[in-house]
């Protein structure tokens, strides 16, 4: 597919990495702007694309553009700045469509559109975001084109509020895997494969790990993943990563890697996430069981959940004991990722107190993150 042909329609996959990356855009800017003196944060839109697509449809820097505008309006006010990167190879016209409907905001000095490759343009951005907070938005075409050496700069700014969202494509990394170890290959181009893997992984441990012929495509993909998402936590990162897929059934098309500093962004992509996940389930039983109400399904389905969870969280409490509400969904989110919805867990939580399984020292009704005793006895 030529790029340019990306843009004709949205694809429903980037509809649902919109989605995620536009909830998360408020809570992100509100939080960070705090920690500044003059309330100006940066979003870095590394492969921005052309802005919009021929349907219509926005493309991730308008939708971060009109974001800067609302959130300009805030009673407590923020300045967004976007800085996108798109080098447009080809010169399919992919730039001037940025530009153009960037216009508005570049004349407010709120975008600036550099039309280089990302890799060259970092320097530029790092020197002009300066020591604000910055959310980088990775979105390429395919594994290719970031080398984990790219990230350096990003990873090891200054500034310690500097997050990342990637998407990371595993099935094409994995593909690139299988060529390699194939005996059809040629053992130069095999060789340039594995190169290549290791520079967009950033390490060359999947090497041993994937020479192994049982493994599934699945477990293939997820050593791959692991491997990448370790090697962004040894810049003292929570890493997170969600499967973005078109259906419930369908494989994703690539992993929405999420990086912060901040356990409470953990939290809330957990449940922009697990928000997504019950969309497609949704969606999923619309489609496959038009004769049954789906509201009582996903009513039947969010029960089930909570009964898990409601085993999960037992054991948990028996190895502690003594624990703090918020702590114990922070750890558990961790194992969890994306599984339970915050709802989900206070909602347990409640159930344990209110079962006399859970107590606090005083008889304070009121449910909060004081410390918890949890006992069997009751
Ligand atoms: C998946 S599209 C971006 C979609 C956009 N982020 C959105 O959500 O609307 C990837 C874009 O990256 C551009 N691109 C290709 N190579 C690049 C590079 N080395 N640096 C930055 N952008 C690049 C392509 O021209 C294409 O427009």
């Amino acid at each position: 597919m030529k790029n340019q042909e990306f843009f004709d329609k949205i694809k429903p996959w980037s509809i649902r990495k919109h989605r995620l990356l536009g909830k998360y855009l408020p809570p992100f800017s509100g939080k960070v702007a705090k920690a500044t003196h003059n309330r100006e944060i940066y979003c870095i839109d590394g492969f921005a694309g052309a802005a919009k697509y021929e349907d219509g449809s926005e493309g991730s820097p308008l939708l971060i553009a009109k974001f800067s505008d609302e959130c300009a309006k805030w009673r407590n006010p923020v300045t967004l700045k976007l800085i996108n990167v798109e080098p447009d190879v080809k010169g399919e016209g992919i730039f001037p469509l940025l530009e153009k409907a960037t216009q508005k905001w570049v004349e407010k000095s709120i975008v600036e559109n550099i039309n280089k490759e990302f890799f060259s343009a970092l320097p530029e951005i790092i020197a002009k975001t300066g020591n604000s907070p910055a959310l980088f938005f990775i979105d390429p075409f395919g594994p290719t084109y970031v080398h984990f050496s790219h990230l350096q700069p990003i990873l090891t700014r200054n500034q310690r509020i500097t997050e990342l969202i990637i998407n990371f494509d595993t099935d094409g990394l994995r593909r690139i895997v299988d060529a390699s170890f194939s005996e059809k290959t040629n053992p130069k181009t095999a060789e340039t494969n594995s190169q290549n893997i290791t520079k967009i992984i950033g390490s060359a441990n999947w090497k041993q790990k994937l020479n192994v012929e049982s493994l599934s495509t699945e477990e293939c993909e997820e050593i791959l993943l692991e491997e990448y998402k370790q090697n962004i936590k040894r810049f003292d990162y929570h890493v997170v990563a969600y499967p973005i897929r078109e259906s419930l059934d369908k494989k994703p098309k690539y992993h929405f890697v999420y990086c912060t500093r901040h356990s409470d962004g953990i939290g809330l992509m957990n449940d922009f996430i697990r928000e997504e996940e019950d969309l497609l389930y949704g969606e999923h039983i619309e489609e496959k069981l038009t004769l049954f109400s789906s509201s009582n399904l996903a009513h039947d389905e969010i029960n089930r959940r909570r009964e898990k969870l409601h085993e999960i969280m037992n054991i948990y409490l028996e190895k502690h004991q003594r624990i703090i509400r918020n702590q114990v969904i922070k750890n558990l989110i961790e194992d969890y990722f994306g599984h339970f919805h915050s709802k989900d867990y206070k909602t347990i939580f409640k159930e344990f107190i209110d079962s006399g399984m859970l107590k606090t020292t005083d008889d304070k009704t009121k449910i909060d993150d004081r410390v918890y005793f949890f006992s069997l006895a009751s």
